[in-house]
C-alpha cells in the first residue's frame, strides 16, 4: 500500500505484483475452455484506455454522450435527493464530461466534501485526483487503486450522505449471476442515508446496439483487437493481429451484445509464461466481453434482488440509456 500526503489528496493503492498473475490465471482458465472467454477488464491497459475513450467520441456510440446529457440535465435533481456528502465513483475512469457534470451538481448544492475515485489504474486515479482538486478546492480527494470486486473494503469510512456511483453502463459486463451479486455486495455496504447511482444502457433496435460496437471507423475492432497486444506483451504470447477478427452481435434472448474474436485460419498461439499452446480451429470464436442491454423492469429486478428500492430513474428523451438513483429498502 502506498499513500500520498498532499493539501487534500490522499491515493492508496491495494494492486500489487499479483495482478500480473491475475491476467495469467485469467488466460490459463478462460482459454482452456471449451468455450473460450476473457474476462473484459484486460481489454483497458493504457493503449486500450485511449482506444475506449475513441469509442466515445464515435457517431454510432451513443451510450457516453448520452449519460453526460442526462447528468448534465438531472444532476440538482440527484444532489437534492441525496445531498451527498460524498461521491464515490466506481471504474471511475479519467475526469470526463460524467464526472464534472456530476461533480458540479453536488458542490453546486453545498454538501459535497469528497470525492472518492476508484479505479485499477494507479496513472488515471492519481491524474483525477489532482484535476479534481484543482477544479474543486473545498473537495478533499481520496483515490482508491484497486479492484471494485476485491477492493471495496478499503474505502474511506463515510464523512456524511454518500453517493456511490457505477457509471458508464459497465454493470452490464456482468454476467447475470456475478451482476445480482455485485449489486448485493455494494448494497451491503450503503447506510441508510446513502444512494447508488447506476448507468444502465437499454434495449433498443438491435441495429442500432449492432452499430454502436460496430464503428464504420474500426476503432471498436481495435480495442478488441488490442487484448491480444496485452497477452503477446505481458505473456510472451504469439497472437498474431492479423489473424482475427472482430466480431459483436446482439443475442436477442439474452439481451447483450456478446463481443468476441474470430480464428480466421486454424492455429496454435504458444503462450510461453504459461507453458501452454492453444489451438484454434478455423472460425472459432473467443468471448472478450458482453454488454447488458436492461428494460426498466431488470434493472428494478436486480436492485430489488439487492435489496435496494429505485429513488429516480433519470434517462433521455429518446429512452436509449438510463440512470437509476437508488437507496436502502
Ligand atoms: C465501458 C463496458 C460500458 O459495454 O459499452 C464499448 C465497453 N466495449 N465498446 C460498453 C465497450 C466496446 C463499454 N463499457
Amino acid at each position: 500500500m502506498t499513500t500520498t500526503p498532499a493539501e487534500n489528496i490522499e491515493i492508496r493503492s491495494y494492486l500489487r505484483a499479483e495482478e500480473e498473475r491475475t491476467l495469467a490465471d485469467d488466460v490459463l482458465d478462460g482459454l482452456t475452455r471449451p468455450f473460450k472467454e476473457l474476462p473484459p477488464k484486460h481489454l483497458y491497459d493504457a493503449r486500450g484506455s485511449e482506444l475506449f475513450d475513441l469509442i466515445c467520441e464515435q457517431p454510432e456510440y451513443y451510450p457516453t454522450r448520452t449519460e453526460t446529457a442526462i447528468l448534465r440535465e438531472r444532476g440538482d435533481e440527484i444532489a437534492a435527493t441525496t445531498r451527498a456528502a460524498e461521491l464515490v465513483e466506481l471504474g471511475a475512469g479519467s475526469v470526463d464530461a460524467k464526472t464534472r457534470a456530476l461533480l458540479g451538481a453536488l458542490s453546486e448544492a453545498g454538501t459535497l466534501a469528497r470525492y472518492v475515485p476508484v479505479d485499477v489504474s494507479e496513472s488515471t486515479v492519481r491524474a483525477s485526483a489532482a484535476v479534481v482538486a484543482g477544479e474543486h478546492p473545498g473537495v478533499a480527494v481520496h483515490g482508491l487503486v484497486g479492484d471494485i470486486e476485491r477492493h471495496l473494503d478499503h474505502l474511506p469510512d463515510p464523512v456524511g450522505p454518500r453517493v456511490l456511483a457505477f457509471l458508464g453502463g459497465t454493470v452490464g459486463n456482468f454476467l447475470p449471476g456475478a451482476r445480482r451479486r455485485f449489486l448485493r455486495d455494494l448494497a451491503g455496504r450503503l447506510q441508510a442515508e446513502d444512494h447508488l447511482l447506476i448507468g444502465t444502457d437499454l434495449v433498443k433496435d438491435p441495429a442500432v446496439l449492432e452499430a454502436a460496437y460496430n464503428d464504420a471507423a474500426g476503432v471498436t475492432a481495435a480495442f478488441n483487437r488490442n487484448v491480444l497486444t496485452v497477452m503477446n506483451r505481458e505473456l510472451g504470447a504469439t497472437f498474431d493481429l492479423e489473424a482475427f477478427e472482430h466480431v459483436a452481435f446482439f443475442d436477442r434472448d439474452r439481451q447483450w451484445i456478446d463481443i468476441r474474436l474470430r480464428a480466421l485460419v486454424r492455429q496454435w498461439v504458444d503462450v510461453p509464461a504459461l507453458d501452454l499452446a492453444i489451438d484454434f480451429r478455423a472460425r472459432e470464436e473467443m468471448r472478450t466481453e458482453i454488454s447488458t442491454k436492461f428494460t426498466r423492469a431488470r434493472v428494478e429486478g436486480d436492485l430489488g434482488a439487492a435489496g435496494l428500492e429505485p429513488a429516480a430513474w433519470l434517462t433521455d428523451p429518446d429512452g436509449l440509456y438510463a440512470l437509476t438513483l437508488a437507496r436502502p429498502r
